[in-house]
């Protein structure tokens, strides 16, 4: 029996509809299954949808065990639904007037680990029925996309939206290069990975990135234990005779500084991550010309959920390698992806074009996402000015092509270090109930965490609560 905060009996109301599409044991063991788990995705979010509870408000068990394991290591089992003290203070309007937001007790765990880009829901929500997209039945069925084109699976509308945008925001060429599409650019840092490797060497080529460098460099390159190519970490220590492939990430993750190639040496490739190369997040100096360029709509537009990317790849007999990587690994990427992304990408060049109409700086996603990270990063830099044991990088003022404006970064994520006493600053936040990534995974420092700024807004706010709480303590302020 649950009750409500005042003391009286909780009021359920079950969304009967959504619950019948399932039988009792699916529901059964989908509850089950979630109770306690910390696998990610962590939110029971069906059982969430299927239960609507009234008068006061309540949040899956299921995520909130899983964070308290990932806080202190140990799962509270039992119930399913959890009362919370607080109904609505910690919407933001932002987030209630969509009805998207989750209602975060104040002394919730605020997990900004993830780099989940669902910042821009709002915007995405407001943009009603306008990148809905209907697929009947019968369209899709074949492997193939375009017999004619290199990459065979490549829708040709995706292929025409991605040039369009590029051309439209001018953060790269797109002339003479062949578009590989991917599932996620996840897969295709591994496919120019074996691209890139020669297949007749003795020794496995050297897979570098100049620390801090994306976590995931490192876990792709050592997961399979391929013959091809090895992680041999930071490449400003780099000193192997050989072939070598840098991953240079510009903005880089988790830093969000500009940056180019440090090894030079003979013998190296290069791979160029571009995920973070769009006006939101930093100035669009220049369009970006390397040999192989990797994009996502993860990063680009938020659609993490859809797992596109695409590379532009410069040699064609690379491009053709990478397809054969993804040939052999998933025959293609998912056309309804692609339809999906086509269309978003159709929207966002469509809402760029259309900047001098009364309406453009609205529509403009672009604008968008600058405003609301621009008052995100103003809030935090605000919230951690009197700080004496945490800091935060600085970044250049640039003048953006795209925006016609200078201006500085605003990168997904803030690279906050930690002064004085604390040593492990992952270890500092998460004792105040504050998830992040420590700068251990980075390849760098652990006086360094990484925090998400590209969370839901009810996050954020949780966060700079959290931050103003110890400011108020002089935990993190000056006394
Ligand atoms: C620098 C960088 N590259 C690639 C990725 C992977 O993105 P995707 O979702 O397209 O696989 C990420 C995701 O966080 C990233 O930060």
């Amino acid at each position: 029996m649950y009750r409500s905060h005042p003391g009286g009996l909780l009021d359920v109301e079950y969304d009967m509809e959504a619950l019948r599409r399932f039988d009792g044991q699916y529901w059964k063991n989908l509850f089950n299954s979630r109770v306690g788990k910390t696998n990610w995705p962590y939110e029971s979010e069906k059982l969430e949808h299927a239960t609507r509870i009234t008068d006061c408000s309540v949040k899956s068990m299921a995520r909130e065990n899983t964070e308290r394991e990932n806080m202190c290591g140990t799962t509270e089992q039992g119930h399913a639904i959890r009362l919370s003290s607080s109904s609505s203070e910690n919407f933001s309007s932002d987030a209630r007037n969509n009805g998207a937001s989750r209602n975060l007790s104040s002394d919730a765990v605020v997990n900004l680990d993830h780099g989940d880009p669902t910042i821009f829901e709002t915007y995405w929500r407001n943009m009603g029925d306008k990148c809905t997209v209907v697929l009947p039945g019968y369209q899709s069925l074949s492997y193939f996309a375009d017999t004619k084109n290199l990459c065979w699976f490549l829708e040709p509308k995706l292929e025409e939206s991605i040039k369009k945008l590029h051309t439209v925001v001018g953060n790269a060429v797109v002339d003479d290069r062949c578009i590989v599409v991917g599932t996620g650019s996840s897969q295709l840092i591994q496919a120019a990975l074996y691209a890139l490797s020669p297949p007749d060497q003795p020794k496995p080529a050297s897979v570098v990135c100049a620390a801090p460098y994306y976590s995931c460099y490192k876990e792709m390159a050592e997961f399979l234990r391929s013959g091809l190519y090895k992680w041999e970490g930071d490449a400003h220590t780099f000193d192997k005779d050989g072939s070598y492939i840098e991953m240079v990430t510009s903005p880089n993750n988790p830093d969000g500084l500009c940056r180019e190639a440090v090894v030079k040496k003979d013998g190296g490739k290069r791979v160029h991550d571009l995920a973070y190369y769009w006006p939101q997040y930093t100035p669009i100096t220049a369009p970006a010309d390397y040999d192989i360029m990797l994009f996502t709509v993860s990063k680009c537009t938020g659609h993490a959920g859809s797992r596109i990317g695409w590379a532009l790849v410069k040699d064609k007999e690379v491009a053709q390698k990478m397809v054969t990587f993804m040939t052999i690994s998933t025959i293609g990427v998912s056309k309804e992806s692609q339809h999906r992304a086509a269309k978003i990408l159709e929207v966002i060049s469509n809402g760029c074009e259309d900047l001098k109409s009364p309406n453009g700086n609205i529509d403009n996603f672009f604008h968008y996402g600058q405003s609301i990270l621009t008052k995100r990063w103003d809030i935090l830099r605000n919230t951690l000015k009197n700080s004496r044991v945490l800091s935060l990088a600085k970044y250049p003022i640039k003048y953006c092509h795209f925006t016609q404006d200078f201006s500085e970064a605003h990168p997904a994520f803030a690279w906050i270090k930690s002064k004085d006493k604390i040593d492990d600053c992952e270890k500092f936040f998460r004792g105040h109930k504050v998830l992040t990534r420590s700068g251990r995974r980075f390849g760098s420092d652990p006086k360094y965490v990484r925090v998400s700024m590209v969370s839901k807004e009810e996050d954020f706010e949780l966060f700079i609560k959290r931050l103003s709480s110890l400011n108020n303590l002089n935990i993190i302020s000056a006394a």
